[in-house]
C-alpha cells in the first residue's frame, strides 16, 4: 500500500505540474484530492488494515503525501494566477505608438511669426517694445502727429470712425479705429521722458477694400527715438542693421524724400534685395518739431527719428505669398504651409 501511495503521490505531482490554467488545475485538485481521487480511495481504505502500527505509518505516509500535495496545488496557483495577469495585462495593452502620427502641433500664424521676430530683431538693436489703443482719439492719431482738421494729409487715411456723432461738437476729439502706429509716439512721449528707444507693433485699420494687397485690417510697428543729437544718420544706420539683422547680410536699403506731415525731413525706405531689386518698405523721417511739442518733448533740447511699416507685408514678401487676403482666409491648407 505504501507503494500505492507513492505512486499516487506521484502522479498528482505530476498532474499539478501539467496544469496548464487555474481551471485546469481545480480539476485535477478535485479528482486528486476529492473522496473518489486516488489518494481519497487509499484514505478510506485505511481503516481496514488490520495492524495498528502498520495503520499509523500508513496514516502518517498519506498525510505527508497530502501535504505534499496541497504544498505544490498552492505554488503551482500562484503561478498561474501570476501568469494569467501577465498575460491580461499584455492582451489589455494599448500600443500608443501604433497611431500613424503624433497628433499634429499648431503654429503661430504666419503675421504673428513675423511681429515676433520683428521685435526679437529690435530688442537685440536696444529697443523697447510699447503699446497703444486700437481705438484711438483723434488728437492722438491726427491732430498731435501735426495733421489738423482739414489737412489734407487726413484723406490719405481711409478713417474707420466709432460712433456717428463722435466729435460733433467743435473741439470735440472723435473716437477712430487708429490708422497707423503713430498715435504711439504722442503716448509714449507723454508717459515717459527721453532718451525714448521704442518700436510698437500693432493693428491698424483702413477703411479699404480688400485685393491682393489691401487689407482693412492689417498691422505695422512703429518705431520712435528721440534723444540728444539725434541726426538723419542715426535714422539711416538704424534701418540698415535692422535690414542686415532681419533680412540677412546680402541685403542692403536706401531711404527717398518723402512727405509725412509728422517727420521733417520725410522718406520712404526700401531694401535691396541679393538679386538686386528693390522693395519698398514703409516710411520714416526726423520727428516734427510740432509732433515734439505735441509730446511734451522740447525740440531745441531733443530731436528723433521715426519710421513705420507694415508687418503683414513682410510676412507675405518673406514667403512670396501672392494674394496677401489669403494669410486670412483660415484655410488650414494655406495656413500649414508656414
Ligand atoms: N505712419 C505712417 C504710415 O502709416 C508711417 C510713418 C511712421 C512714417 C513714422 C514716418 C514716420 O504710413
Amino acid at each position: 500500500m505504501i507503494d500505492d501511495i507513492t505512486q499516487a503521490t506521484e502522479e498528482a505531482l505530476k498532474a499539478i505540474q501539467t496544469a496548464s490554467d487555474l481551471a485546469e488545475l481545480d480539476r485535477a485538485a478535485a479528482e486528486m484530492l476529492g473522496k473518489r481521487g486516488a489518494l481519497g480511495v487509499l484514505k478510506s481504505s485505511l481503516s481496514k488494515v488490520a495492524d495498528i502500527d502498520e495503520r499509523k505509518n500508513l496514516g502518517r505516509a498519506l498525510n505527508d503525501a497530502m501535504s505534499a500535495v496541497n504544498e505544490a496545488l498552492a505554488t503551482h496557483r500562484a503561478n498561474l494566477v501570476t501568469e494569467e495577469r501577465l498575460r491580461r495585462v499584455e492582451a489589455e495593452r494599448l500600443d500608443l505608438t501604433e497611431f500613424p502620427s503624433a497628433p499634429s502641433r499648431g503654429h503661430l500664424h504666419l503675421v504673428t511669426q513675423a511681429w515676433q521676430h520683428l521685435e526679437d530683431v529690435f530688442v537685440g538693436l536696444g529697443f523697447t517694445v510699447a503699446e497703444g489703443p486700437e481705438v484711438e482719439t483723434d488728437w492722438y492719431n491726427f491732430e498731435a502727429l501735426n495733421m489738423g482738421e482739414g489737412h489734407p494729409a487726413r484723406g490719405e487715411f481711409d478713417t474707420l470712425f466709432v460712433g456717428h456723432d463722435a466729435a460733433e461738437k467743435p473741439g470735440d476729439s472723435g473716437l477712430l479705429l487708429r490708422t497707423h502706429t503713430s498715435p504711439v509716439q504722442i503716448r509714449t512721449m507723454l508717459e515717459s521722458e527721453p532718451p525714448i528707444y521704442i518700436v510698437a507693433p500693432g493693428r491698424v485699420f483702413r477703411r479699404d477694400t480688400p485685393d491682393a494687397t489691401h487689407m482693412p485690417v492689417f498691422h505695422q510697428i512703429e518705431g520712435l527715438v528721440v534723444d540728444r543729437g539725434i541726426t538723419m544718420a542715426h535714422l539711416a544706420g538704424t534701418i540698415e542693421a535692422f535690414t542686415h539683422a532681419f533680412f540677412g547680410p546680402g541685403f542692403t536699403s536706401r531711404l527717398r524724400p518723402s512727405y509725412f506731415p509728422f517727420t521733417e525731413p520725410s522718406a520712404e525706405f526700401d531694401i535691396r534685395r541679393p538679386d538686386g531689386s528693390w522693395l519698398e518698405l514703409g516710411g520714416c523721417g526726423m520727428v516734427h518739431p510740432e509732433v515734439l511739442r505735441a509730446g511734451g518733448v522740447d525740440p531745441e533740447e531733443w530731436s528723433g527719428f521715426a519710421f513705420g511699416f507694415g508687418i503683414d507685408r513682410m510676412a507675405v514678401m518673406r514667403h512670396s505669398v501672392s494674394d496677401i487676403r489669403d494669410m486670412y482666409s483660415n484655410d488650414i491648407r494655406f495656413i500649414e504651409q508656414f
